[in-house]
């Protein structure tokens, strides 16, 4: 059955513009029929610790002799690890904060990207995730086009693509909607319709790409 791991992670439960965009695909993933199923977890309401011991970035069998963990720290980071190796598609929404990402996403990723587990420690390791597709949505108050002088500032979509394509292996599409801000910061009153319209055209492709994605 194919399955979706929904990440949310945004910290405005009034008007997040990402949390439409992943429900929209959701949508779009249910409308398929039964079979598609969905598990949502919601990182801000639920939010992971702070990685509790640098131990649990390695898979039991790599730790030193030295690097016991807390049992219940290591039953924590298996459940997250079972939720995304349970998924055929990952949904990630990953607001921008501080040109960074928001630190429960970052806990997250830090408690499932485990070498040995989810990345090849050794040469000829396989990588559980490779190939599976991963969805980032990508909100953000202000402006961050390539080719713009502030593209480098953008720093929440590079290391979702680090982690989830280049470690991990999946196959990383990003929908991103920009100038979310438009409608509350007077200096970006002319900016609103490009605002309205990059939120539609997130939220259209979203469902789209929710109805065509092979699971
Ligand atoms: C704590 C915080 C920090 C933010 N930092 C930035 C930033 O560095 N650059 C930016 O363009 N927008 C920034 N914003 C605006 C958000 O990226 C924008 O509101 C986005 O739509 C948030 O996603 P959401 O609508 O899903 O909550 C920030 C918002 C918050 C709450």
């Amino acid at each position: 059955m194919p399955h979706l791991l929904h990440l949310d992670s945004s910290a405005d439960p009034r008007s997040s513009s990402s949390r439409a965009v992943t429900a929209a695909f959701v949508r779009g993933w249910q409308e398929r029929g039964e079979a598609f199923t969905v598990t949502s977890r919601d990182l801000q309401a639920d939010p992971p610790p702070h990685l509790p011991d640098a131990a649990l970035h390695w898979a039991p069998r790599l730790r030193t002799a030295d690097e016991t963990v807390d049992p219940a720290d290591e039953l924590r980071q298996q459940g997250y690890l079972d939720e995304l190796l349970a998924a055929d598609v990952l949904l990630v929404g990953a607001p921008m904060y501080n040109w960074s990402l928001p630190s429960t996403l970052k806990a997250w990723l830090d408690h499932v990207h485990v070498l040995g587990t989810t990345v090849p420690f050794g040469e000829y390791e396989a990588r559980p995730l490779a190939g599976r597709t991963a969805v980032v949505v990508s909100s953000r108050g202000a402006s961050y086009d390539s080719g713009g002088e502030q593209a480098s500032w953008d720093h929440t979509v590079p290391p979702l693509e680090l982690v989830l394509g280049q470690s991990f292996g999946m196959q990383v599409s990003v929908i991103t909607l920009q100038l979310t801000l438009a409608d509350r910061v007077p200096a970006m009153a002319d900016l609103r319709g490009q605002a309205a319209a990059e939120a539609d055209a997130a939220r259209s492709y979203a469902e789209e790409l929710a109805a065509g994605i092979a699971a």
